[in-house]
């Protein structure tokens, strides 16, 4: 069990109305810190009030990106408990991103006793509103005080939380995606399947670009032929194509394995779906556009939980999906998922983790 030490507010923040959250805007009145030293190890838990950090100008995150995030949530279920989703699989996620960045990793149970920690602190700002919850971002930087290129010996793990609606405007009305065919998001070998702050970075500029299309996010392609579907950022992909599920395969290491992409495959093999994880070229998805035979298309995420897109944009050819509609797969798994995390419906997985 780790070892937390807990400095509490006096002056609690005044909550959001819980009908208009948006996405990541409010914090709560704690956070939990835990330092690492070399020699060390990782130590001094706490639990203290959400603050500013002081850091030396020179801190290696500031210069060389040695970084990494978390992303998972807490559901207020309709008996007024609060769980979270297979936070197992994020901390697994977690010590992978911290091997590829040479970061220290942590205990996974130390990790979850952590992030237990703080909500149970934090319970009252657990959202009762439909549709929201209280996202939970880990993170770890690296402090040393140094200019030269090397692993830091020092990190922060920090935990914040933030009480979220729908990540996108639309909310689980279908989203318009734009297919990005200049910049790419990663390469094999790179750290596409890693959680780092540098991937969402680079990706900003193909962002920018579609938003003031008037898109939602950017279909990103691999970054090698500019030919596979990798993801589209903020979520994993899934394609249905005259009625099998198909959704690019992770061996090529350049897409995140997203907790809730593997919850759906789990989702639609129990359901009985047609599932394929595998190379999937944009022209194969365009080909079966021309056909008929785009039946849908849908993102997964645990910000985005499931996003149904509604248009694809390849510069000349412009594909409306399913007349712009949730489509029946996107609608049978938002169902089943939500109904899980909000406690609604039986977990027959065991993917639930209550805090209290
Ligand atoms: C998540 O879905 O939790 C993410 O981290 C995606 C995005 C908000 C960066």
């Amino acid at each position: 069990m780790l070892n937390i030490k807990y400095e509490l507010v006096e002056n609690k923040k005044e909550k959001p109305d819980w009908n208009k959250l948006g996405f990541g805007k409010y914090f709560t009145d704690h956070m939990f810190i835990m330092d690492y030293n070399e020699g060390m190890g990782w130590h001094d838990a706490r639990v203290v009030p959400y603050q500013n950090l002081s850091l030396d100008p020179a801190c290696m995150v500031f210069h060389y990106a040695q970084e990494m995030f978390e992303g998972l949530k807490a559901y207020r279920t309709p008996d007024g408990s609060i769980q979270l989703f297979r936070p197992d699989k994020n901390i697994e996620r977690m010590n992978n991103t911290n091997e590829r960045l040479c970061i220290p990793k942590i205990d996974p149970s130390d990790a979850l006793d952590a992030i237990k920690a703080i909500v149970a602190v934090e319970k009252d700002w657990v959202p009762t509103a439909e549709g929201t919850s209280l996202y939970i971002r880990p993170f770890i930087i690296a402090t040393d005080v140094m200019l030269g290129v090397h692993p830091s010996k020092s990190y922060k793990f920090m935990i914040i939380l933030s009480p979220v609606g729908a990540y996108y405007a639309e909310g689980i009305k279908p989203v318009k995606i734009f297919i990005e065919r200049e910049y790419v998001r990663a390469v094999k070998g790179g750290t596409g399947f890693a959680k780092v702050g540098g991937n969402y970075a680079c990706s900003l500029i193909g962002q920018e670009k579609a938003e003031k299309m008037g898109y939602a996010q950017v279909l990103w392609l691999d970054g090698i032929e500019h030919k596979y579907i990798d993801e589209v950022g903020a979520m994993n992909v899934f394609f249905v194509i005259d009625g099998t599920i198909v959704t690019p395969a992770l061996d090529e290491g350049n897409i995140l394995p997203g907790v809730t992409r593997n919850s759906c495959i789990a989702m639609l093999n129990k359901l009985g779906y047609k599932v394929e994880e595998r190379k999937l070229a944009v022209e194969e998805v365009i080909a079966a556009y021309k056909e008929g035979k785009l039946d849908e298309a849908f993102g997964t995420g645990t910000a985005a939980v499931i996003s149904p897109i509604g248009f694809l944009d390849d510069g000349n050819i412009k594909m409306t999906i399913n007349n712009g509609e949730i489509g029946p797969v996107a609608e049978k798994l938002y169902n089943t998922l939500t109904g899980i995390q909000w406690g609604r419906e039986k977990d027959d997985f065991g993917w639930t983790v209550k805090v209290v």
